[in-house]
């Protein structure tokens, strides 16, 4: 079921969810740093129950009272800068119902996120909200949350071999693939290329993130035509996941291997036409590369994924071409309406969408996907190309960044 709609809100019983409402300035909290992962931050909303609604961006408002309820919220690092805003917003979303908050941020290491979720279930969370770093390793410790009756959202990345989520909440992470690759048919015009042909390399992922090959297969699976037909080529040779793909989406190890490349295939001459990139923080080290290592004069074009904040500054001064952006803004209000839901004993389904008054779209989607277990019930929103041309309406106007100096800046 797709909903687009500003419906009135037909609230069950008592459940008054706040969506849209982000201030917290009542609520107290506090940060410390921990044991071994980034930061931890506690907090301790129970006297806060929020009841006021906030109109804002996206979403229309309304209350949730989930006081005297503990959220444990497990994101994989601040070194990526998506991840700070959803933990951030994870947690105004969950106080302004008036829950309790624990998010931890586990500096990409795998040991560390399981050490942090087993704290989390040992101080008593009703409800796990969780975005892996690796899909493969929460196996065991989510079964302790299935033991302890806990419930798992898998937030943004499937969580795979394990029957203890109940919900998968993401954007159409395959159609993120296709957005990019579809912009290089329509940037290159393929379609009318006749005999011309022109040159892409592939970044891709890490294999660790399930998103990562949905990203990977969405833009190959569009661009593959083409290049069965030779109007594009791959001078590296480079075109399958595994050769493509970037251990932790880290930026010099994409800018390494795009050097590399460079350095191998294009130092005679070669131009280079498309980077297609599955991220930003892949893209800055793509672009970096190309300014250090490619001789060529022309504007490569190169893609991305989240609208950080140094690549929609690259995207104004024509360094990057696009982004696809997530409104994680919106990703969080699904997972509070969700995760109400689940706390209030019911089965969410694709009423969940349609009582939400969302001005968002959002499907409802029972069979992309398995993680190995079963089909995962999921969630998934709708991500959107942002370019120079229209990142001052889909960015700005929208109220998700805010323009400082001529660069877009993310509201937090
Ligand atoms: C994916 C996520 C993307 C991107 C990437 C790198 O799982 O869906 O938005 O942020 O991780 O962190």
């Amino acid at each position: 079921m797709k909903a687009k709609k500003l419906v009135s809100l037909a609230l069950a019983g008592a459940m008054v969810f706040s969506l849209g409402a982000c201030g917290s300035s009542s609520s107290s909290s506090s940060t410390a740093s921990s044991a071994a992962g980034d930061v931890v931050s506690k907090s301790d909303t129970t006297s806060t129950a929020a009841t006021t609604s906030t109109s804002t961006n996206s979403g229309t408002a309304i209350t949730a009272d989930l006081s005297g309820k503990k959220v444990g919220i497990s994101m994989p690092t601040k070194s990526l800068e998506r991840w700070n805003r959803d933990g951030s917003f994870l947690e105004q979303q969950f106080k302004s119902a008036g829950a309790d908050t624990e998010l931890t941020f586990s500096d990409n290491k795998i040991d560390q996120q399981v050490k942090d979720i087993e704290n989390l279930i040992a101080d008593n969370v009703d409800l796990l909200v969780v975005a892996a770093i690796d899909g493969e390793s929460l196996s065991n410790v989510l079964a302790d949350a299935k033991d302890m009756n806990i419930p798992v959202i898998s937030y943004d990345r499937l969580i795979m071999n394990t029957d203890a989520i109940s919900y998968y909440v993401s954007f159409d992470n395959y159609k993120v693939g296709q957005l990019q690759g579809q912009f290089v048919i329509d940037q290159l015009d393929l379609d009318n290329a006749g005999d011309k042909t022109y040159n892409i390399e592939f970044t891709a992922g890490d294999p660790a993130d399930n998103n990562a090959t949905y990203f990977f297969n969405g833009a190959m699976d569009t661009l593959k035509p083409y290049i069965d037909k030779g109007t594009l080529k791959v001078p590296s040779g480079q075109t399958s996941f595994s050769e493509c793909g970037t251990a932790s989406w880290d930026t010099t190890k994409a800018m390494n291997r795009m050097q590399n490349i460079l350095g191998s295939y294009y130092s005679d001459g070669t131009q280079l036409d498309v980077a297609l990139c599955s991220n930003d923080s892949t893209a800055l080290g793509v672009t970096q590369a190309i300014e250090s290592d490619y001789a060529g004069d022309n504007k490569v074009i190169i893609t991305g994924q989240d609208g950080d904040e140094a690549n929609l500054a690259n995207i104004i001064d024509g360094k990057q071409t696009m982004t696809v952006y997530k409104a994680v803004k919106n990703e969080t209000y699904v997972t509070l309406a969700l995760g109400a839901a689940i706390l209030n004993g019911e089965k969410p389904d694709e009423s969940l969408i349609s009582s939400s008054g969302w001005d968002f779209d959002c499907t409802y989607d029972t069979s992309s996907y398995n993680n190995g277990t079963a089909v995962i019930p999921s969630y998934l929103l709708t991500p959107t190309v942002v370019t120079k041309d229209n990142i001052q309406k889909e960015l700005v106007d929208t109220g998700y960044y805010k323009m400082e100096n001529g660069y877009p800046k993310a509201v937090g």
